[in-house]
This record gives C-alpha cells, sequence and structure tokens, in this order.
C-alpha cells in the first residue's frame, strides 16, 4: 500500500489539494479533520461546553458512531447513521472540532479509526497529527502550510460563497487562535514531521499547489 501524510494549519488548502491529488492518482482521499469536526457535533447537539467539561465531551464521543462513506467519489460523513457533511462547515464546529482534538482519548477513537481505513488501500489522508503519529511509516509526508493572511483570505472567500455571513477580522483571528491551540496542546501538536517535506502555497495558485504535491509524491513513487 502507498500511503501519503498531508498535514499543516487550518486553511493551508490540504483538503482541496489532496482531495484533486487522490483523483489524480486514483487514491482513497481521507479528511481526518471532519472526524474532529464530526465528534464536535455530536458535542454541541448535547450542548456541551467541550472546554469546561471534557469528561463529559468523552462520554458523548465514546457513545457515537462515525462512519466514512464515498458517493460519487466524494467523501461523506455520517454520525450515527445520518449525513452530516454539510454541518460541520460551520466556524462553530470549528472551533469546537479545535476544543474537541485536545482531548486524548477523543484523539486516540478517531486515530484507531483513521489507521483501520488506511489499512487496505492507497491513500492520501489530511490532518495534522498523520506524519507524526497516525502513519508514521508514510511513503511520503508533507507539510502544507500558508500565511495566516492568506489562509484566512481563502476560508473568508470559500464561507462567503457558501452564503455564510462572516467578517474577514474574525476569519483571521480564528485561524490565530486555531493554530495557536493546535500547535500547543499536549496531545499529538500539530508539528511537522522531521522527515516531512514542506510546501509553503502562500504564493501558489491552487493549480500551482496541486502541481506540486504531485511532483513530490511522483518522486517518491519512481524510487
Ligand atoms: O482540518 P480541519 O479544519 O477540518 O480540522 C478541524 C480541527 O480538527 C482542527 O482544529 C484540528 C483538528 N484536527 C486534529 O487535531 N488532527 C487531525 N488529524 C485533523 C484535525
Amino acid at each position: 500500500m502507498f500511503k501519503v501524510a498531508i498535514d499543516g494549519p487550518s486553511g493551508a488548502g490540504k483538503s482541496t489539494i489532496a482531495k484533486t491529488a487522490a483523483q489524480i492518482l486514483g487514491f482513497v482521499y481521507i479528511d481526518t479533520g471532519a472526524m474532529y469536526r464530526t465528534a464536535a457535533l455530536s458535542c454541541l447537539k448535547e450542548n456541551i461546553n467541550i472546554k469546561e467539561s471534557p469528561e463529559k465531551a468523552i462520554e458523548v464521543v465514546n457513545n457515537i458512531s462515525i462512519d466514512i462513506d464515498y458517493i460519487d467519489g466524494e467523501q461523506r460523513i455520517f454520525l450515527n447513521g445520518e449525513d452530516v457533511s454539510d454541518k460541520i462547515r460551520t466556524p462553530e464546529v470549528s472551533m469546537g472540532a479545535s476544543d474537541v482534538s485536545a482531548i486524548g482519548a477523543v484523539r486516540e477513537k478517531l486515530v484507531n479509526l483513521q489507521r483501520d481505513l488506511a489499512g487496505t488501500k492507497n491513500v492520501i489522508m489530511d490532518g495534522r497529527d498523520i506524519g507524526t503519529h497516525v502513519l508514521p511509516d508514510a511513503n511520503v509526508k508533507i507539510f502544507l502550510t500558508a500565511s495566516a493572511e492568506v489562509r484566512a483570505q481563502r476560508r473568508f472567500k470559500e464561507l462567503i460563497e457558501k452564503g455564510t455571513q462572516v467578517l474577514y477580522e474574525d476569519v483571521l483571528s480564528d485561524i490565530i487562535k486555531r493554530d495557536r491551540q493546535d500547535e500547543t496542546r499536549e496531545v499529538s501538536p500539530l508539528k511537522k514531521a522531521e522527515d516531512a517535506v514542506l510546501a509553503d502555497t502562500s504564493e501558489l495558485t491552487l493549480d500551482e499547489s496541486i502541481k506540486l504535491v504531485l511532483d513530490i509524491i511522483n518522486k517518491k513513487r519512481d524510487v
């Protein structure tokens, strides 16, 4: 099996780039952020304040089922059988996902699920700890990043296009806050694996970023 790990901060374009690269290569794309988002949604549905009551969050997450399916090549994610792929894309769920992802017991459950999914297929998996923790033996590791301002601009545009009312300043401060939280948490913090290739997309278009990632992957496949 050939495994590609793509890690990096939110808004670096990981999911779009990984999804497109996977389609081109005929690999399965696995979006692990969606799993943390789904775990967060399950807590928000129960009105749990994740930061104040992590033990309640653990109890809820331990009792849910998260399933991944592919419909027309798109990853869909299910919470207790309900397709929540669209519901998990709100700013509230984004922040909840960052909160819930700091809890060790939650990470353990989701990491097991991620390793199971990667067990039998060629995959491109994106997240924060894929190269450092989930798939330490990945054939290719890429750390994809961009400046906070560029990432905020991209996320802002995405949200506006979806009809979500947001301010750029709020998107930027959310990104900075989430970066800090993801980089400083005790369990599996966001960090470039030593053997990961650094890819900075601040100055690149989407097409150029996809080409860069494909070049990095293909170079390793030829070896
Ligand atoms: O990539 P994303 O924005 O959908 O991720 C949502 C949150 O989940 C983000 O704040 C960090 C966390 N996350 C994580 O801790 N580990 C992963 N492998 C993927 C996401």
